[in-house]
């Protein structure tokens, strides 16, 4: 099994431990990023991606290494300490680069039978909140099964995590692990996503904006707007 694992972080505190542990109990096989030394830049407001194609962004390069990864992995982890109750702004900002693959711009086929890990850690409070929001992302891109993650450490690294949460931690990533080896291969998306595309579609085949005009063009290429569906071949 193939992992990309993002690090919404270039330090190694308890985030950068639970989500490379957690990586590491399904498969060695683990493409790893950092951010932001993979990819430093939030997006610019261009709306190159929106109007011409993802190729177009000024940070298509980097962007587009760390999307491909994910393309051609099994399972995707993802970890983001709680800072003021979200995500890092590079990790957010990591999304923004790859919304325009969202259920209703230009979705991948190939995430439809995926699935995701979120991992966050916080000292005290709303980290609950952070697995749920980076959850939603994952849910847009149409990962279909999402393992959330989150821990209070009551710490503000590793070294301070008191040794009985460790066990508890290693304990809930084992679980976890299990899970989604018996899950792999048999994952397909749900009746939200399915609903939310079938609404979309309504949307796309009724008008003709120029900021969904390379969208419909995809749903028209992929026959969407026809009988087709991108969940065909899953299982
Ligand atoms: C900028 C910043 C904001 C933070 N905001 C929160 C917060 O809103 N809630 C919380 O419980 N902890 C917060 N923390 C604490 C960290 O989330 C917590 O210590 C976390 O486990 C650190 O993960 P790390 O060891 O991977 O860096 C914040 C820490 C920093 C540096």
């Amino acid at each position: 099994m193939k992992i990309t694992l993002i690090h919404g972080q270039n330090h190694k505190g308890s985030t950068y431990h639970i989500a490379r542990m957690t990586a590491e109990k399904i498969s060695d096989n683990i493409d790893e990023f950092f951010l932001p030394r993979d990819l430093s830049d939030g997006c610019s407001g261009c709306a190159a991606c929106l109007y011409k194609g993802r190729e177009h962004c000024p940070h298509s390069e980097k962007v587009g290494i760390i999307f491909d990864s994910m393309l051609s992995s099994d399972v995707i982890v993802i970890g983001s300490p709680n800072y003021v109750m979200g995500m890092t702004s590079h990790l957010k900002g990591f999304f923004e680069h790859i919304f325009t693959a969202w259920i209703g711009h230009r979705p991948e086929e190939g995430l439809l039978s995926k699935i995701a890990v979120v991992v966050s850690t916080g000292a005290i409070l709303g980290t609950k909140g952070v697995t749920k929001s980076m959850a939603k992302q994952m849910f847009y891109l149409g990962i279909p099964k999402v393992y959330k993650l989150p821990f209070e450490v009551m710490a503000a690294s590793w070294e301070g995590v008191d040794d009985k949460k460790k066990e508890q931690i290693a304990i809930k990533i084992d679980k976890t692990a299990c899970k989604i080896k018996a899950k792999k291969g048999n994952t397909s998306p749900g009746i939200k996503y399915k609903f939310i595309f079938l609404m979309l579609r309504s949307f796309h085949k009724k008008n003709d904006l120029a900021l969904f005009a390379v969208d419909k063009k995809y749903w028209t290429d992929k026959k969407w707007l026809g009988n087709e569906r991108p969940w065909k071949h899953t299982k």
